[in-house]
């Protein structure tokens, strides 16, 4: 399948667990028009996320869905569905989102689930990549937006930016230098999905010039 990429503003649905800075840096790119895309709803597990609170304050839909007032993952995961169905959802965008997302979930938005990992992926999957980016001396780290798929952090890559590991970081300086990083490849890849300029078909990633 190849992806749409029309006329009319990418519908994107966001889910975040925490403070939702990536989101800001989305939010941000729209405003600036450096990015065709509209946020049609902001999703978090945490009703305390501070992300909502600031999706809120910026004006944007947002909705909160605990795990724990559903039977179980896949019921969780059938209700934000349903909800980002409802708003007309076409990418979903996690931002910091920390759960994994089952088959049901995954299968309904092929090929149009994002995240962003701070490290050069496939180095340092899973939890702390920062803290393990050092503690295995590399001297490169960076970011890494890729497709969400069924196994974590393995999608295929659709960009990645580099930042230099310097001999004083610590797992908070080096978080910091890629969260700028961050902040400019997510709109960056967003907006090359918008213009065509990327496209994915069946996972396979294709730049076009
Ligand atoms: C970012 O470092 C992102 O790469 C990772 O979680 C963090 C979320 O930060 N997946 P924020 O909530 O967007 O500020």
């Amino acid at each position: 399948m190849i992806i749409p990429h029309g006329d009319e503003p990418m519908k994107l649905g966001i889910l975040l667990s925490g403070r939702g800075s990536n989101m800001i840096a989305i939010a941000e790119a729209i405003v600036a028009q450096k990015l065709d895309a509209e946020i049609v709803m902001v999703v978090s597990d945490r009703p305390d996320a501070k992300g909502l609170a600031l999706a809120q304050s910026m004006g944007l839909p947002t909705a909160a869905f605990s795990p724990k007032d559903f039977t179980d993952k896949a019921a969780y995961e059938q209700a934000i569905q349903s909800h980002l169905d409802s708003v007309g959802v076409e990418w979903v965008v996690l931002a910091g989102y920390m759960r994994l997302l089952s088959e049901p979930l995954l299968q309904s938005y092929p090929d149009r689930i994002l995240n962003i990992h701070p490290s050069l992926l496939p180095h340092f999957k899973g939890l702390h990549p920062q803290r393990q980016a050092l503690a295995a001396g590399h001297t490169t780290s960076g970011c890494t937006v890729h497709l969400v798929t069924a196994d974590l952090d393995a999608g295929p890559i659709l960009g990645q930016r580099t930042v230099p590991v310097l001999p004083a970081d610590t797992e908070a300086t080096l978080a910091e230098r890629i969260l700028v990083e961050e902040h400019q490849l997510y709109p960056e890849i967003l907006a090359a999905l918008s213009s065509g300029q990327l496209t994915i078909q069946n996972g396979d990633v294709c730049h076009h010039n």
